[in-house]
């Protein structure tokens, strides 16, 4: 692998999770349901028929996780606070329960010495929110904003990174256009109008932050995917420009208060979708930021789709590429080219890797242990990615590898398994992969290296 000299001495190596993916106790201590239980426990949403129910059973098992944490000798840990059990109502009365786990949580981190960055939305909406419209209703983005607030009122004295949301583009496009994932809708005109309150959401939640927790370091997790033509047709040409604004600039544009982009605008419009725009509210999305979270998965390689939805653009796959369990190509190159695009074109002043992993069908040797050569490899591959882009000048302040442990992968159910430690489901025995293994090394190579140069 390269080396990654270039990636700074304090550069973070982290992990991540999402409360709905490891928590499991998803009727316990007065948590309320999310539009995710809802989903999943709608018949033929979830492979396999799988649900949260139990997860990684990490509600119980915290502190196991963290000791993990430790011997994977990682600095921080990004994990998300389900909003259905800070406000079971989705709104008002606060459930201190609820509230209590992540208080203990985040101090049993700072003891272990792994810096907590929190995210407040990774896809739970509470499920009485969703019965009143959800995201398509602007009274959820003021909801979202208080319930930032109760957040991080209660945390902002030992938690300074904050991530409003993860992948509004998949709550948006995949929740309200394509139906794959909660709420299950189908609906050009909800989801723009979902993307919007997302947005608008987001940046009325930076205000009560920062109002709660002064110097608190905020941030908005996007992913992103380099978006290439199939071929030099002008179709494909124009295809690969719509996929552009509909996967990257319409999540990007309006944050970095560039507003949203009028192709786009124009093409939704064209099918009916019109954003709810109100006076003042571009501004409110554009609240300043401290740092940018990049999610890559994958580049998509797209042929013009004229009768396809919007943004009429089908991706093809790239023939004879490596491919992971999800069928996602191997691209590290595209982390690459996020990095400096969002340096170059965007202006960020300090960006993280939020997520980036891959799932491999791992079984369990003869040995008791977990060899998953392909993940080890994707793995040096991206951090390599992270090492040149830095390299070239990108702001690049960490890497949190996903995920800590295997989990529910949303509607791949448990089959899928991105973990850098193995779960088997039925003991809820954990075992460090070698991934994992190498993970720690890498880390700890870095570490070393930094203490010299210092
Ligand atoms: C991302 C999600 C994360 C996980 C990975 C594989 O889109 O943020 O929860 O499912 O994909």
């Amino acid at each position: 692998m390269d080396d990654l000299h270039s990636l700074p001495e304090d550069f973070v190596f982290g992990t991540a999770t999402s409360a709905y993916q490891i928590e499991g106790a998803v009727a316990e201590d007065g948590r309320a349901p999310s539009i995710w239980d809802t989903f999943a426990h709608t018949p033929g949403t979830v492979d396999g028929g799988d649900h949260g129910d139990t997860a990684c059973d990490h509600y119980h098992r915290w502190r196991e996780d963290i000791a993990l944490m430790r011997t994977l000798g990682t600095d921080a840990y990004r994990f998300s606070v389900a909003w259905p059990r800070v406000l079971p109502e989705g709104t008002g009365p606060v459930n201190a329960k609820g509230l209590a786990f992540y208080d203990r949580l985040v101090d049993a981190l700072l003891e272990a010495g792994v810096t907590p960055h929190l995210t407040l939305y990774h896809w739970d909406l509470p499920q009485v929110l969703q019965d009143r419209g959800g995201w398509t209703e602007r009274a959820t983005a003021e909801h979202f904003a208080q319930y930032a607030a109760v957040v991080a009122d209660a945390l902002g004295d030992r938690v300074k990174d904050w991530c409003t949301l993860n992948e509004p583009l998949c709550s948006a496009w995949i929740g309200h256009l394509e139906g794959r994932m909660a709420p299950g809708l189908t609906d050009l005109t909800a989801a723009v109008r979902a993307s919007y309150h997302l947005h608008l959401g987001h940046g009325l939640a930076v205000g009560t932050i920062r109002e709660a927790a002064p110097g608190a370091r905020i941030g908005i997790v996007n992913n992103l995917s380099p978006c290439e033509p199939a071929s030099q047709r002008p179709e494909d040409l124009a295809a690969a420009r719509r996929a552009d604004g509909h996967t990257n600039r319409w999540w990007l544009d309006p944050v970095l208060g560039r507003g949203y982009p009028q192709d786009m605008r124009e093409l939704y419009a064209r099918n009916g979708a019109e954003l709810p725009e109100q006076e003042g509210d571009l501004a409110l999305i554009a609240a300043p930021l401290d740092w940018l979270g990049l999610n890559y998965y994958f580049r998509q390689i797209v042929t013009d789709d004229p009768t396809g939805p919007p943004p009429h653009a089908r991706q093809v796959q790239v023939p004879g590429a490596r491919t992971t369990h999800m069928g996602w190509e191997v691209h590290a190159a595209g982390l690459e080219e996020l990095l400096l695009r969002l340096t170059e074109e965007y202006g960020a002043r300090r960006l993280y890797v939020t997520e980036n992993g891959s799932a491999y069908p791992d079984t369990v040797g003869p040995d008791g242990q977990i060899h998953d050569p392909e993940r080890t490899r994707y793995l040096e591959e991206h951090l390599s990615a992270c090492a040149r882009a830095a390299r070239r000048g990108a702001p690049l302040a960490g890497y949190f590898a996903w995920s800590l442990l295997d989990n529910f992968e949303w509607a791949y159910g448990y089959a899928k398994r991105f973990g850098l430690v193995h779960v088997d489901y039925a003991s809820q025995r954990r075992t460090v992969k070698s991934s994992g293994r190498r993970y720690a090394e890498i880390a700890r190579a870095h570490r070393q290296r930094a203490r010299r140069a210092a």
